[in-house]
């Protein structure tokens, strides 16, 4: 049984006062949820408040990005082992690291190794923009993303790595995939990794969908049988909607 996991994504949002108020209701919300993996993804400049205000909840961190030179003279940058010290988790590969940030799917693979390599667990994210879907290149898009982004991460790192299809015409514009949509990739994907490594890996790994998800569109989402759980941007900046989408589990 693949346990289920939500991983709010705040991106580029929230001040230390937002943090703390966010906190204060979530906490509240969530307390007594204990059968999802809830784990959110604050900026840097707040891993640290997050990690000591979860101590004792169910409650994990993840970070949004991260460099994959462990030190040096590298401005701006932060490497797995800086992350290593509030976060069991790092988001890698997001839609939005390629757009803004030129990231490709060889440094996303130095990235994962790298993270993998520090003990960090990694939400590896991929998907295809809204030409290549039209294309009718959906598939061979997040198959190449996909074999080159885990090139040469052995099948015990795959223990650590949550993969997360996101459809980029879906990210951050209302427009999210519909349930089967979603299902026929993460089908897709589970194939391919059973080929690149084995059954057992591929029935183990768990696949998210991202993309516009939100407290109304959650359930129909998340009962499909291979989406694992799902990675709300958006949605998550609030308390009580990113409770609803977790709560929608049935
Ligand atoms: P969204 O973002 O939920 O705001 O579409 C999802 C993501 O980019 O991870």
């Amino acid at each position: 049984m693949r346990q289920k996991i939500v991983v709010g994504n705040w991106k580029m949002n929230k001040t230390y006062e937002e943090a703390v108020s966010f906190m204060q209701d979530f906490k509240l919300f969530v307390r007594d949820i204990n059968n999802v993996e809830m784990v959110i993804a604050p900026p840097y400049t707040l891993l640290n408040y997050l990690k000591n205000e979860v101590n004792g909840t169910n409650i994990k961190v993840a970070a949004q990005d991260v460099f994959y030179e462990e030190k040096g003279a590298f401005t701006g940058e932060i490497s797995p082992k800086m992350v290593k010290d509030f976060a069991e988790y790092v988001i890698i590969g997001h839609s939005e690291r390629k757009k803004y940030f030129g990231e490709t799917n060889q440094i996303i693979n130095k990235k994962i190794k790298a993270a993998l390599q520090t003990g960090l667990k990694v939400i590896f994210c991929l998907g295809e923009s809204f030409e290549e879907r039209n294309q009718g290149n959906t598939k061979t898009v997040v198959e190449t993303q996909l074999r080159e982004g885990l090139a040469n991460i052995t099948i015990v790192e795959m223990g650590s790595v949550v993969i997360a299809y996101e459809p980029i015409w879906a990210i951050g514009t209302g427009n999210t995939a519909t349930p089967e949509q979603a299902e026929e990739i993460h089908i897709f994907l589970r194939q391919l990794v059973k080929d690149l490594y084995n059954e057992e890996t591929s029935l183990n790994i768990r696949i998210i969908y991202g993309g516009s998800v939100n407290p109304n569109n959650a359930t129909n989402i998340l009962k499909m049988p291979n989406i694992d759980g799902c990675l709300p941007g958006g949605s998550s900046l609030d308390p009580g909607s990113l409770t609803h989408i977790i709560k929608s589990f049935s």
